[in-house]
């Protein structure tokens, strides 16, 4: 094998972002190999913010676009107003570095427990393509009159054919890549008519040139009521960037909880780097307390490996990952450094 070096940006942020992210680069020296990683850490979140007043400045932006990928702990902080960083970085990243696709898999591992009765891990298997660059995440919309009673508020939620277009496609891909085929657009078409119209006529456009993928519409209250009632129905999902958001969320719960959900921001054309990070924030009721899980972020090192073209390392860490938790109920409360401690292990035993 070719020794290869992957220059890589890591952002641990607020919280328990730097207690999480330590683990996810444990484990990542243990794949190594012939492969290095070239690391940068970037000091963004709350704390910089504070001596600052900065979130994401041009030049740092300019620097993460030479990087081959980014990896993310989390933001936010209770000290800083709601929405700064989250907009101000987490967006802001997003939308420059053109990550259209939030690729959110919810998969079900072997010994896991989960709040729903009756499922096995045949039917908690599937990922989530999210829209990442458009819908009512991209801040357009404002304020008038303020503070009186007269305020007025609007929120717009922008879709293009074209980045309707290019996330379908997308799904269409991943779902091609999967045994069972089927994607399903989860949106809300009787009630946001014009944007759920847009998402509709693509989906069936498209699906003209996947004739091997089966295809199905599903309003996104009831995809939340069928996540816990028979997520077997799902295999991959395409929605907007709100949509995404939530059912994840409930896709997390259902699979194990926050702490295993991974996440990667993804920029397909490759014009910038994508950027890898658990779906939980920066949990700061726990944050310095040792308590958080890693295997979120574990995982999500996982996607950045498949991403960057390791798919043997990347399948080797999922392996640990699975066969960690398999055997988790046995060992009792650990801290976040002893569980990536001991896939660290399994990945270079
Ligand atoms: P959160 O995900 O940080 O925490 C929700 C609950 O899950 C908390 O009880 C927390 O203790 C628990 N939790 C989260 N991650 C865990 C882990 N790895 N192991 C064990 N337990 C875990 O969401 P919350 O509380 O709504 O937000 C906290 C801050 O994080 C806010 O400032 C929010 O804006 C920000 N946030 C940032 C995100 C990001 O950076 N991508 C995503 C979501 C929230
Ligand atoms: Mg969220």
């Amino acid at each position: 094998m070719v020794s290869r070096s992957v220059r890589l940006a890591v952002i641990p942020g607020d919280g328990i972002g730097p207690e999480v992210v330590a683990e996810g680069l444990k484990v990542l020296d243990a794949v190594s190999g012939e492969l290095t990683f070239e690391r940068t850490e970037y000091d963004l979140g709350a704390a910089r913010w504070h001596r600052t007043g900065e979130t994401l400045p041009d030049s740092v932006l300019e620097e993460l676009r030479q990087q081959d990928v980014i990896l993310l702990g989390a933001v936010g902080d209770p000290t800083v107003p709601s929405g700064t960083l989250e907009r101000g970085l987490l967006l802001r990243a997003r939308f420059e570095l053109d990550h259209y696709v939030n690729l959110r898999p919810v998969k079900l591992f072997p010994g896991v427990a989960t709040p729903l009765a009756g499922v096995t891990t045949d039917d908690i298997d599937m990922v989530v393509v999210r829209e990442g660059t458009e819908g009512p995440y991209t801040g357009v919309g404002g304020v008038l009159r303020k503070g009186t009673r007269h305020e007025v508020a609007t929120q717009e939620s922008v879709n293009t054919a074209y980045g309707v277009e290019r996330v379908i496609r997308y799904a269409f891909e991943v779902a091609a890549s999967r045994p069972r085929k089927h994607l399903t657009l989860v949106h809300k078409d009787n009630v946001l008519t014009f944007a759920g119209d847009l998402y509709q006529r693509v989906l069936k456009r498209v699906a003209e040139e996947y004739p091997q993928v089966t295809t199905a519409y599903c309003h996104v209250d009831a995809a939340t009521m069928f996540f816990v009632s028979q997520p077997r129905r799902f295999d991959v999902i395409v929605t907007d960037n709100l949509f995404g958001d939530i059912i994840t969320d409930l896709g997390a719960a259902v699979a194990g909880g926050i702490g295993l959900a991974a996440s990667g921001n993804v920029n397909p054309d490759r014009t910038a780097p994508s950027m890898f990070e658990p779906v939980h924030g920066s949990a700061p009721d726990i944050a310095g307390q040792r308590k958080a899980d890693p295997t979120a972020t574990i995982l999500s090192v996982a996607m950045l490996l498949d991403h960057i073209g390791e798919g043997d390392a990347a399948r080797r860490v999922e392996r640990a990952v699975s066969d960690d938790l398999a055997e988790r109920a046995a060992f009792g409360e650990r801290s976040t450094s002893q569980i990536g401690d001991a896939i660290a292990k399994r990945v270079s035993g």
